[in-house]
């Protein structure tokens, strides 16, 4: 709580204008500030960061590329250490490396890229005089990368993923394209495996026509991969090592209070882009995790465990519930709409009855028991096949095409779901499916909310749309009824993130608007529901990841600075963080309201 200290992030502050700044601007009254750049020590004893003189054994120990998910604990009740953890998401060679040749890369880069995957833990210390933290060799601080050993559990297990390297099938190395994601009320953080695909290639001829048509429903070319990592490492070959791909995909769990501790994959939640995962725990102890599935057209998953949470914060406690992820039943979602639709001026649809609103279903795709044992609930596809190929188990049952499910997240307050879904320029295009109630627009630029009421261990939920994004002065866009000539424009919503009070915050990737993306407060309740006030913009080219609102900070990850077409390591786009002429550093970002330090308790604890 706030503790009656004006000093914390509160939602009555003057939105920041829209703008294409070089920079990180936030509220007047407000102070932003770097925590950590790519290349910043992370592990004792690891080299300051030289982009000229970059390796892979200083990477690995350095924090990795283009931050993305941020979750940060408490360490002591105090706000004076905090244990940090981000995702880095992945790599664009061009313009990491000076004079990088796309058909030949040396295997430094390739063997650096690998190293700037993953994810950091990292120990944050609050600055006496101000908001800011400072990193801190800590004892807990971690690398994991796309060398590290997970273990993969779960019904994919078997046929589907052993490779020569591992006949067992789940001793996987690394994780790859960790994008958003959450914490459990047990004290882990969970991070979506995303555009796995891409990492996958090969120069031989695939003709197997089943293998393809996965591939396909995959976005996996047998064809050479952007990296050509396969010309290094034959398990990113897809003809010589068919099954490494079937090991990617999943939700990863990492105990960060461990640092020698196996990070794990848990294939009962299915395989697919997943953005991330978020928990919800209902009264009775069930454990529900929301995950979308950011593809166009692509679908909305929950998983509702059957394991309740053994309390406690020991490291066997952990162990336990990290296995509670592992038994349960996976679900997939179906929206339909309430109204009859009205089309306008050939953009899409208004709702007759003037809200965009209906109900949905959850159908079931695998139960897991507690021996292990999976039962398919798809006709045609075993547990094993439904936990690798879950996007198909999904198009088996019929699940509702959706305009990229980016993050999804439960309010800790209300327990109502929130989604972002960023945007989806084919709806209706050349036969794909056509708006619908709950993706309302032909040639969608620009994203739309979801608000879910689930009935969160069963099978039945409510939703309406809380924004349609866009200009607020076109016809299209809507937001919860809020009069639009006095909200913030908002284009193609990407994570969502809850302050201790319950208030909505979402972050922007890709705003289709012309101007930099941003983090914004949605106001989620009567009288102001919908009020869209933007708080913070991120530099050129950079996407706004990670947000983590606390009583007194709110942190951002600043993914992909300088990230533009034309772009060069000889012409950069942006010049952030380090200024002059230097090259762009993906970094996490700390904004306090000034008067605001660390050291004052209360307003910097969150969970
Ligand atoms: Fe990695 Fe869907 O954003
Ligand atoms: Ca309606
Ligand atoms: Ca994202
Ligand atoms: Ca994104």
């Amino acid at each position: 709580s706030l503790g009656g200290n004006a000093d914390g992030i509160t939602t009555d502050f003057t939105p920041v204008r829209p703008n294409t700044a070089d920079a990180v601007t936030v509220p007047e009254g407000y102070s932003s500030d770097v925590v950590i750049r790519w290349g910043d020590p992370v592990i004792q004893g690891a080299p300051e960061f030289d982009f000229e003189n970059q390796t892979a054994a200083k990477q690995a120990q350095q924090y990795g590329f283009n931050c993305d998910l941020a979750v940060m604990f408490p360490m002591d009740d105090r706000d004076e250490r905090f244990l940090y953890i981000a995702n880095h998401e992945y790599t664009t060679e061009p313009s990491m490396f000076r004079g990088y040749d796309e058909a030949n890369p040396t295997r430094e880069q390739v063997e650096i890229a690998w190293a700037a995957h993953g994810l950091s833990v990292v120990e944050l210390a609050s600055r006496a005089n101000d908001g800011g933290l400072d990193p801190v060799l800590g004892s807990y601080n971690r690398r994991i990368t796309a060398l590290t050993k997970f273990e993969l559990r779960g019904p994919a297990v078997g046929a589907l993923t052993r490779t020569n390297a591992d006949p067992t099938g789940s001793d996987v190395k690394g994780t790859l394209n960790n994008c958003a994601g959450g914490h459990t009320p047990w004290g882990t953080v969970l991070s979506g495996e995303e555009n796995f695909n891409q990492y996958f290639g090969t120069a031989d001829t695939i003709t197997d026509a089943d293998t393809l048509e996965q591939f396909r429903r995959y976005g996996i070319s047998a064809e050479p991969s952007g990296r050509l990592w396969e010309n290094f490492d034959d398990r990113f070959d897809l003809a010589k090592e068919p099954n490494e791909v079937n090991r990617f995909g999943y939700v990863v769990e990492i105990d960060p209070w461990n640092p020698n501790s196996t990070p794990v994959k848990h294939s009962a939640m299915g395989r697919f882009k997943h953005e991330g995962a978020t928990v919800h725990v209902t009264a009775d102890g069930t454990v529900v995790a929301y995950s979308g599935d950011d593809e166009r057209f692509d679908y909305l998953y929950k998983f509702v465990s059957s394991r309740k949470i053994v309390p406690g914060n020991s490291a066997s406690a952990r162990a336990e519930n990290m296995k509670i992820l592992d038994e349960g039943t996976l679900y997939v979602a179906t929206f339909s709409g309430n109204s009859p639709a009205t089309e306008i001026d050939g953009s899409g649809t208004l709702p007759s009855d003037g809200a965009f609103d209906g109900g949905g279903t959850w159908l079931p795709l695998m139960t897991v028991a507690a021996d292990g044992k999976a039962v398919s609930h798809v006709d045609g596809m075993t547990p094993e096949q439904v936990a690798v190929h879950t996007r198909m188990a999904g198009d088996k049952v019929g699940a509702t095409k959706m305009d990229r499910p980016e993050d999804v997240e439960p309010s800790p307050t209300t327990g109502k779901v929130y989604m972002a879904l960023t945007n989806n320029t084919q709806r209706g295009t050349n036969g794909k499916a056509a708006a619908d109630e709950a993706n309302p627009r032909h040639n969608n630029k620009h994203g739309q909310v979801v608000e879910i009421s689930d009935d969160h261990s069963g099978t039945t939920f409510g939703w309406n749309l809380l924004l349609v994004c866009g200009n607020p002065e076109a016809a299209d866009s809507y937001f919860g009824g809020f009069d639009k000539s006095k909200v913030s424009p908002i284009s193609c919503p990407d994570n969502v993130a809850f302050g201790p009070n319950g208030s909505l915050w979402v972050s922007t990737d890709g705003n289709a608007l012309g101007f930099n993306d941003g983090l914004y407060y949605v106001a989620t309740e009567a009288p102001n529901r919908g009020e869209t006030k933007l708080f913070l913009t991120v530099p050129i080219g950079a996407e706004t990841c990670g947000p983590l609102v606390t009583a007194g900070r709110v942190l951002v990850n600043v993914q992909h600075p300088g990230e533009k077409d034309g772009a060069t390591i000889e012409n950069p786009a942006s010049h952030w963080p380090d200024g002059g002429s230097s090259q762009p550093r993906p970094s996490t970002v700390v904004a306090w309201k000034n008067g605001f330090s660390g050291g004052s308790g209360s307003l910097g604890g969150l969970l």
